[in-house]
């Protein structure tokens, strides 16, 4: 062969393996246990109101600094003005509070032992909403979302010394956004989750998928399926999965994309459960990399009106939440939060919480995992979504393949919800109806649902049947939905002449009632914000719903009070929804016990 040709085919081989690499896309999944250098802790900022992303005519990304005393430069960072990151800037400056627009944070720091066989990314578990991620001056990558994690490579450009990462967020709430412009939540601007550098080898593990085969749940040998995606140009021939305690170490070959699919075949399988929540070490071997999950092995499936769990009815005895803990005001972004919030929930006799109203952060679906509570998890397509617009869709498979890449092998994570109270008009059950079968197609180890409203009003029976008939509920294995008689409309005596039914032979799954109320206001039944109002809403609520034919759970709204710029009340919701069973000091109200008791009741 002429030296030419070997010439071309050598530049042929670098141009191959160049947009081999750069066309993967990368998704670091299972942070925690990759070697990583954390950069929580206190950034400087900027606060950009007018959104130029720079200062007279200085992009602030490039971290201009005065090179004399005559040179001018019109931004700063400084040591004397930070914002914590995890955190939202809302809750640490006072000038922030209901600050919405860009904020741009800047970290130095040095990094030894940067080796030549090592790749690096910087990882950032959330920030809400529109992310510019740049590092010594170079912008690596913008992301959109304000809930999903997100990585970006920065291998060519990390220096031992003096490296500086700039980051612009900004949580201005927009039309074609998710959400879109009015929620009932707080928009909690910034940098809301851990940022961390990650070195992996030149080729690695990018992602896994593993989950239980539900068609060999009812034999003694169970099947185990897996799939492992790789990253890098010189692909490994083979990798191992081992699982030690079912004697598993099973040598599987990788093809030449670089994906694989394995299925493993197990006895002596203990199932996860809310009784049971046993977890597998789990190790993969690829090449030069490894990798390590605790994971559960679980199916859940649906039969006529029943959910099953391992094959078996399952009550959903529930709760919803926001991803807030009340007592620091913020986001929830450490393990002592995600205990908190649980820990209520456990108190309550709840087997399932609703995480509301968007991905919440991943230590409290590693933590569900553990304790044995089981999770419906949505996106937040919310109320006024710009159904119709093409790139909305995109988004919301975008983020979902991203919360879906995360949470994959949790087997606490039960339910994909595809929406939240979405008025059914033809745009929309087309959006959602696409959207589901999307979620379907990357994932089938998972229900799928959608929190659907009253757009039916009674149908004129003399015992008031609501009747649900949503057009979406054809595309979902669970019939959900929100209903507030008692406190939106009504009283909480009328909850004794309503019942309900769903057109179709499913499940139901009652995800949002309830009503609010100040702790530590008392007074009659009729008084409206007292606990005993709530506790006779509770009663009578619980009441009316516990009579659907194919109640298969509930999921009250909600577990503690929540900020929301909606609720402006004066000395009684302040800024606060006041629907939750806790206070935002952490005091239970009247209405806990009402439904821990039925809880109770329900058995394990
Ligand atoms: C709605 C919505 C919640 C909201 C709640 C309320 O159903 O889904 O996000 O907070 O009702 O009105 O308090």
């Amino acid at each position: 062969m002429t030296t030419q040709k070997l010439m071309l085919l050598f530049i042929l081989a670098i141009c191959f393996s160049l947009s081999y690499s750069q066309a993967q896309k990368i998704f670091i999944s299972n942070t925690f246990n990759r070697t990583c250098t954390s950069l929580n802790g206190k950034w400087q900022y900027v606060v950009d109101a007018y959104e130029t992303g720079g200062m007279g005519g200085m992009p602030i990304f490039r971290n201009y600094e005065p090179k004399d005393k005559s040179d001018r430069v019109e931004y700063g960072f400084t040591s004397g003005r930070t914002l914590w990151v995890p955190g939202s800037w809302n809750i640490q400056k006072p000038e922030l509070n209901y600050y919405e627009g860009s904020v741009w944070y800047r970290k130095t720091f040095n990094k030894e032992n940067i080796s030549k066989d090592k790749r690096y990314f910087i990882y950032i578990g959330a920030s809400n909403y529109k992310t510019t991620v740049s590092l010594n001056g170079k912008i690596l990558g913008k992301h959109e979302g304000g809930f999903t994690p997100f990585s970006y490579e920065v291998t060519d450009l990390l220096k031992e010394k003096d490296n500086y990462v700039i980051i612009g967020v900004n949580n201005s709430r927009e039309a074609d956004y998710i959400p879109a412009k009015v929620t009932d939540w707080f928009n909690h601007g910034g940098i809301t989750r851990d940022v961390k550098i990650i070195e992996v080898p030149k080729t690695f593990i990018n992602n896994y998928f593993i989950a239980l085969d539900k068609s060999a749940l009812n034999f003694k040998t169970k099947k185990i399926k897996g799939k492992i995606q790789f990253a890098g140009s010189e692909l490994p021939k083979k990798a191992n999965v081992i699982i030690p305690e079912l004697k598993i170490d099973k040598e599987i070959s990788v093809n030449e994309e670089g994906d694989t699919e394995f299925t493993l075949e197990v006895k002596h399988l203990e199932l996860w459960s809310p009784e049971n929540p046993k977890l597998y070490t789990v190790t993969i071997t690829a090449g030069s990399d490894k990798i390590s999950d605790e994971i559960g092995f679980r199916t859940i499936e649906t039969k006529g009106k029943q959910i099953l769990l391992n094959g078996k009815p399952v009550f959903l005895k529930g709760i919803c939440l926001h991803d807030e803990n009340p007592l620091r005001k913020d986001r929830t972004n450490n393990i002592e939060d995600a205990k908190l919030m649980l820990g209520w929930a456990r108190e309550l006799g709840c087997n399932f919480l609703r995480l509301a109203h968007y991905p919440h952060q991943e230590k409290i679906v590693r933590l569900a995992d553990k304790m044995g509570m089981l999770l419906w998890e949505e996106l937040p397509l919310y109320w006024g979504i710009q159904w119709g617009n093409p790139e909305v869709l995109k988004k919301a498979k975008a983020q979902y393949t991203e919360m879906i890449n995360r949470d994959y092998n949790r087997a606490s994570s039960i339910i994909w919800s595809v929406a939240n109270e979405t008025a059914p008009t033809e745009d929309r059950t087309k959006f959602l109806s696409d959207l589901a079968d999307y979620i379907r197609s990357i994932d089938d180890t998972r229900l799928i649902s959608a929190a659907c409203k009253k757009d039916q009003e009674a149908d004129g029976h003399p015992d008031s049947v609501y009747t649900y008939n949503d057009p979406l509920m054809e595309k979902l294995d669970i019939i959900s939905f929100n209903e507030y008689l008692g406190w939106y409309g009504g009283f909480p005596e009328e909850c004794r002449t309503k019942s309900f039914k769903a057109g179709l032979e499913k499940p139901i799954v009652v995800t949002e009632f309830g009503g609010g109320a100040l702790q530590g206001f008392h007074g009659d039944s009729l008084t409206r914000w007292s606990e005993e109002f709530q506790e006779y809403l509770y009663k009578e609520s619980i009441a009316m719903f516990d009579k659907i034919d194919g109640l298969a759970g509930m999921t009250p709204w909600i577990l503690v009070d929540f900020q929301s710029p909606l609720r402006q009340l004066p000395e009684i919701q302040d800024g606060w929804n006041r629907k939750g069973l806790i206070s935002e000091k952490g005091y239970k109200k009247k209405a806990f016990f009402v439904l821990k008791e039925y809880y109770e009741s329900k058995g394990r």
